[in-house]
């Protein structure tokens, strides 16, 4: 089986869906931030305050392009791994890549209690997911299929996935678009 990449915005439920379709697929949970603050040995927050956001971007395209030399894996990209198109080619060349998608007022939501998205921690946090949505819109399109999560449980999610993904990779694991 080739892999199944989850890309969107930050809290449209990318790392929650990842873990729960490894499990139901049975294939392996991989998320591009957890590796990345593995390969620099510190946090995601510490990588922009320290080095800014052009060197996370980097490490960021470093390690999907190794996760794309696996097979198998559920991978739970961040939200701005879109945003450079070779990540993009990377993710198509071994899998099938599905957007998740949520509405400014979901989003919000889902992240306000959480300190932990440097990109979040501003002034004012519902302009900037604003902002970066509308600034992003045109790389989430890229995906092979979207998924608004914001009226769906998370079972729901899954199984529509997991629907997609049977029919949308062949017997031999080939991508078949
Ligand atoms: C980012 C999203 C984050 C993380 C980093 C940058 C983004 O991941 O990669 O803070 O640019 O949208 P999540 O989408 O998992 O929060």
């Amino acid at each position: 089986m080739k892999n199944i990449i989850l890309v969107g915005f930050m809290g449209t439920g990318k790392t929650t869906i990842a873990i729960q379709l490894a499990h139901r697929l049975k294939m392996k949970y991989v998320s591009t931030d957890n590796l990345i603050e593995k390969k620099e040995k510190r946090t995601i927050n510490e990588i922009f305050t320290k080095s800014g956001e052009d060197y996370f971007r980097d490490v960021e395209s470093a390690v999907i392009r190794d996760v794309a030399c696996m097979d198998n894996q559920v991978v739970d990209t961040g939200g701005g791994a879109v945003i450079r198109d070779e990540n993009v080619a990377y993710m198509k060349s071994n899998g099938i890549v599905i957007c998740l998608s949520a509405d400014e007022d979901t989003v919000m939501e889902r992240t306000k209690k959480y300190k932990h998205r440097p990109l979040l921690n501003v002034e004012d946090p519902k302009r900037k997911i604003r902002d970066l949505m509308a600034r992003r819109a045109n790389f989430y399109a890229k995906a092979d299929h979207t998924i608004d999560t914001a009226k769906l449980t998370v079972r729901q999610v899954v199984e529509k996935i997991a629907e997609i993904a049977g029919s949308s990779l062949k017997p031999d694991g080939e991508p078949k678009r």
